[in-house]
């Protein structure tokens, strides 16, 4: 499939199979392995298998082009998760090793099979694996594949030294969506960067290149504003329940940005307005323009607050938000909310959203807001983000915009799996592990595919307050919403993700996810092991 290689590839290719062949070759009698039977997950677009086997150990280096961005870093991110799960020290781009036997090169490919900026191609057969991409974001997403691929126990009785046998073959893989993403409310429940960096290492697991970060409701105000410290000093001190509520200073929400980037995710940051703004307008009460004195509020009841639309001074504050979260945020986007804004006039909230959307494109912005928004006179560049209403997702479609798949009977992550579970709720369904897979967002309630840009499973927070709570909504139903963004619908299949599914275990009990074991599942919680094909 590979059609061009550059120049300069080959010659580090060259450089890194001349290491090859100065090496002591060991002679190990290598069972073969399958690749397609590697419990990948999101599965890729193509796999074809060769049934050798690439042995992963003390011997083995990795190799990058060290001048492109991104690259030499990925090596180094590899090479820490590879430390991570078998505790082998691989050494990335140093100059010679004697014993060198094995290589792994990731390398920058224009070659015009690899569609996309995330598509990336993986070749590993017995002394290489090689993986190509043009971009650093394709290759990102490649280590994850290997990361899958590369088994939970060595392999030790073949040889005197630990071998983790890979299977050999080649990948051939892109996202069907650009947009793969999730959603935290740290509004009614504040979670610490710790929390969400966590989160964050999981997301990008399973190739999510989108956090979107729920920063203002009712209950709390969670980013540092300078222009308006009240807003984390009275908005940020409580939350659901009571307890002390929390805020990221703008050093925090950048660290958050930060290592979110160095997993190719991008922080999508959402100030919710004109409703669920109580906490705003308890810090700054001429925001509120629901008739009431606000006060600090530890409910989970909807749609009570409002800004005052009308008045200029809103709009002055209004900029300044925007101007200093856009300013953190490297992304194109700016969430808006618009959701449930039930004590604002149609008008005043349609007079509302307009000037809104002209405050995020003056701050260099695309616009999203929940679907609600499609009823103001949004400008095509602008997205919906369809979770309760197939009119107003319509009226999306009749406007041109882009829209997010998150309808909350199938991809809300706070919803209960069933009537045992210990946390969540299920105002719009019940969402067991199997119905969070087996929908076809290609074609839900008659949305066209070319208006979707991707999917977000969004996690509010009313019923959980740390990240075990969290980790049990999120996961195992995070990990099928990576495959239902990530791989064509011909490739989907509840009986082979099943099983895949199950083999995730070891992955998620290593780093300690709290997940919630459906009993739809035959989880592995056994050692990790390649399936066999037949001896050599
Ligand atoms: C929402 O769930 N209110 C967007």
């Amino acid at each position: 499939m590979i059609k061009s290689i550059t120049i300069r590839s080959l010659t580090v290719l060259f450089l890194v199979f001349t290491f090859i062949a100065c090496g002591k070759k060991r002679v190990i009698n290598f069972p073969k392995t399958d690749l397609a039977a590697s419990h990948l997950i999101p599965k890729p677009l193509k796999v074809t298998p060769t049934n050798g086997g690439f042995a992963l150990d003390k011997f083995t280096a990795i190799y990058t082009n060290k001048n492109i961005a991104g690259f030499e870093e990925a090596g180094k991110f590899l090479a820490d998760k590879i430390k991570a799960k078998t505790n082998l020290d691989i050494k990335v781009n140093v100059d010679a090793i004697p014993d060198l036997e094995t290589v792994i090169y990731i390398n920058q490919s224009e070659n015009t099979d690899l569609d996309g900026t995330e598509a990336y191609q993986l070749n590993i057969t017995q002394d290489s694996v090689i993986l190509n991409s043009s971009t650093a974001a394709g290759i990102f997403r490649g280590i994850q594949t290997l990361r899958q691929i590369i088994p939970e126990t060595s392999n030790d009785t073949l040889a005197d030294t630990k071998i983790w046998m890979i299977p050999t073959g080649e990948i051939i893989d892109s996202p069907q969506f650009e947009y793969r993403g999730s959603m935290l409310d740290v509004a009614r429940h504040f979670f610490s960067v710790e929390d969400v960096k966590k989160y964050i290492d999981i997301l990008a697991y399973y190739k999510y290149n989108v956090l979107h970060l729920h920063l203002s409701d009712d209950q709390g105000w969670r980013i540092e504003i300078k222009s308006w410290p009240k807003l984390t000093e009275i908005g940020g001190s409580t939350e659901v329940g009571g307890a002390s509520g929390g805020f990221y200073t703008q050093e925090d929400y950048t660290e958050i940005v930060n290592y979110a980037a160095v997993h190719h995710i991008m922080i999508v940051p959402e100030i919710d307005m004109p409703g669920h703004t109580n906490a705003a307008s308890v810090a700054y009460p001429f925001l509120n323009g629901n008739g009431k004195i606000a006060k600090l509020y530890e409910g989970t009841e909807v749609g009570f607050s409002t800004f005052d639309t009308r008045k200029d001074t809103v709009y002055t504050f209004i900029d300044d938000v925007i101007r200093e979260v856009a300013a953190l945020s490297p992304g194109p986007y700016f969430h808006i909310g618009g959701d449930e804004s039930h004590v604002t006039k149609k008008n005043d909230y349609i007079y509302f959203i307009n000037k809104v959307e002209k405050i995020v494109q003056k701050h260099g912005k695309k616009m999203i807001g929940w679907d609600e928004v499609a009823t103001a006179d949004v400008d095509s560049t602008s997205i919906s983000q369809f979770w309760a209403s197939k009119e107003n997702a319509q009226t999306s479609v009749n406007k041109g915009l882009k829209i997010i798949m998150s309808p909350a009977k199938k991809a809300y992550l706070d919803m209960q799996y069933d009537l045992t579970s210990k946390h969540g709720l299920h105002w719009a369904a019940y969402i067991p592990t199997d119905t969070a897979y087996i929908w076809t967002p290609e074609y839900y309630e008659g949305i066209p595919l070319k208006n979707i840009l991707g999917i977000e499973a969004p996690l509010w927070s009313e019923t959980i307050s740390n990240i075990d709570e969290l980790e049990y909504l999120a996961f195992p139903r995070a990990i099928g919403y990576s495959e239902l963004s990530w791989t064509t619908q011909e490739n989907r299949d509840w009986e082979s993700y099943k099983v895949r599914l199950a083999n995730q275990a070891p992955f998620l009990d290593r780093m300690k996810v709290k997940y919630y074991p459906s009993p739809l599942i035959d989880w592995k919680k056994s050692k990790y092991s390649y399936t066999k094909i037949e001896k050599d």
